[in-house]
C-alpha cells in the first residue's frame, strides 16, 4: 500500500491521460463498451465488470448475456441496455450486429467455457473492429488454442492471473510466479497483445518491449471479483478512446488505488470487490 502523498503524485501522473469531459458531450462522446460476460453460476462476475465499467466513466454498456441471466442482470445494472442471445441459435448474428456500434469490447469475466462461449471468443476475434479486452475464461478458452492470438487485427488487452498465464504458456504456476516481468514481456512480444500479468504488482508490458509495475494495492484484493473489477475499468477507458497500453496501466493504477482506499476505511479483511467499484469516483475526483 502507497503513503497518501505517493499515492496522488501518481493518481497526478495519470490526470494528462483522461481529457476532461466536453461540456458539449453526449453519452456517444464516452464511449459504447459492449461486454460478453456472465454465464448462469457466474452472473456476479459480469454485474462487477459491468458496474466498474459504469463507474469509470463510459457513455453506453451494452451486455450480451444468454437469455436466462436477464432477469438477474437487468435489476443489478439498470443503466446497461442488453442484447440477449439463445446460446444454441442466434448468436453470431446477434454478436456481429452489437460488435458493428462498439468502441471497445470485453470478453471473458464469468463467460464460462462451454462450446458457446468458445464459439463467442471467435467470433470476437475474427469480427471485432475495436479495441478488446480478453479476462478470466476467454484467455482459458483460448489456452486450448493460443496461436489464435497471434497477429491480432485490433489492439487486445489479456489480462491473466498468474494460473490463466500457466494455462496460456502450457507452464507451471511457480514457473510463471518465479519470472512475471519477463513471462508478461514474452508474451507481449510473441503474441503482440498488452499484456497485464495480474497479482502484487501487477505488470502491464506492450508488444514493444515496454514495460510498467504497479505500485498500488493489497491482499485484501485477493478475493473472487477484484479481477472482474479490473477488467470493466479497462473496458470503459478503451471504451472513451484512451490509448491502449496506457488504458491498461492507467486501470491497474485506479484499481489498486481504489483498494488501498477501501483497506484504509474498511480493513484488508473486511474490504470486498463491490466496494472497489463504489470508491472509483473517490479516485476520479482526484483524476478528473
Ligand atoms: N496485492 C495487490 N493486488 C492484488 C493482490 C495483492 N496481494 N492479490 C490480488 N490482487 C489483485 C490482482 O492484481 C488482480 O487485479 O486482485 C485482482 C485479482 O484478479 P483475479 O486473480 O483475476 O481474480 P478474480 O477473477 O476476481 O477471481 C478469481 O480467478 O482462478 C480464477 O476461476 C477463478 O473465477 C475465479 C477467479
Ligand atoms: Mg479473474
Amino acid at each position: 500500500m502507497l503513503p497518501s502523498d505517493t499515492e496522488s503524485v501518481l493518481l497526478g501522473s495519470l490526470c494528462p491521460l483522461f481529457p476532461k469531459r466536453d461540456p458539449e458531450g453526449h453519452k456517444g462522446t464516452y464511449g459504447r463498451l459492449l461486454m460478453l460476460c456472465g454465464s448462469i453460476g457466474m452472473a456476479g462476475a459480469c454485474m462487477m465488470a459491468a458496474r466498474a465499467a459504469l463507474r469509470s466513466g463510459v457513455g453506453l454498456l451494452n451486455i450480451a448475456i444468454p437469455h436466462a441471466l436477464y432477469p438477474i442482470l437487468a435489476p443489478a445494472v439498470p443503466e446497461a441496455v442488453f442484447t440477449l442471445y439463445d446460446p444454441d441459435e442466434t448468436l453470431e448474428p446477434r454478436l456481429a450486429e452489437a460488435l458493428e456500434k462498439a468502441d471497445a469490447c470485453l470478453v471473458g469475466c464469468g463467460l464460462g467455457t462451454a462450446p458457446y462461449a468458445e464459439r463467442i471468443v471467435q467470433t470476437v476475434l475474427e469480427k471485432a473492429e475495436c479495441p478488446v479486452v480478453l479476462d478470466a475464461d476467454a484467455l482459458n478458452i483460448l489456452a486450448k488454442t493460443p496461436e489464435k492470438l497471434l497477429t491480432p487485427r485490433v489492439p487486445i488487452i489479456v489480462t491473466p492471473h498468474p494460473g490463466e498465464m500457466a494455462r496460456l504458456r502450457g507452464k507451471l504456476m511457480e514457473d510463471i510466479r518465479a519470472d512475471r516481468i519477463r513471462t508478461a514481456k514474452e508474451f507481449a512480444a510473441k503474441y503482440r497483445v498488452i499484456t497485464v500479468l495480474k497479482g502484487a504488482g501487477t505488470v502491464t508490458a506492450a508488444p514493444n518491449g515496454e514495460v510498467r509495475i504497479n505500485t498500488t494495492g493489497n491482499p485484501g484484493m485477493a478475493k473472487g471479483g477484484s479481477g472482474d473489477v479490473l477488467a470493466g475499468i479497462t473496458g470503459a477507458l478503451l471504451a472513451q478512446g484512451m490509448e491502449p497500453f496506457e488504458a491498461a496501466y492507467a486501470a491497474v493504477c485506479i484499481h489498486g488505488a481504489a483498494g488501498d482506499r477501501c483497506a484504509k476505511r474498511l480493513s484488508e479483511h473486511g474490504m470486498l470487490p463491490t466496494d472497489l467499484i463504489e470508491t472509483l469516483p473517490e479516485i476520479f475526483l482526484e483524476i478528473e
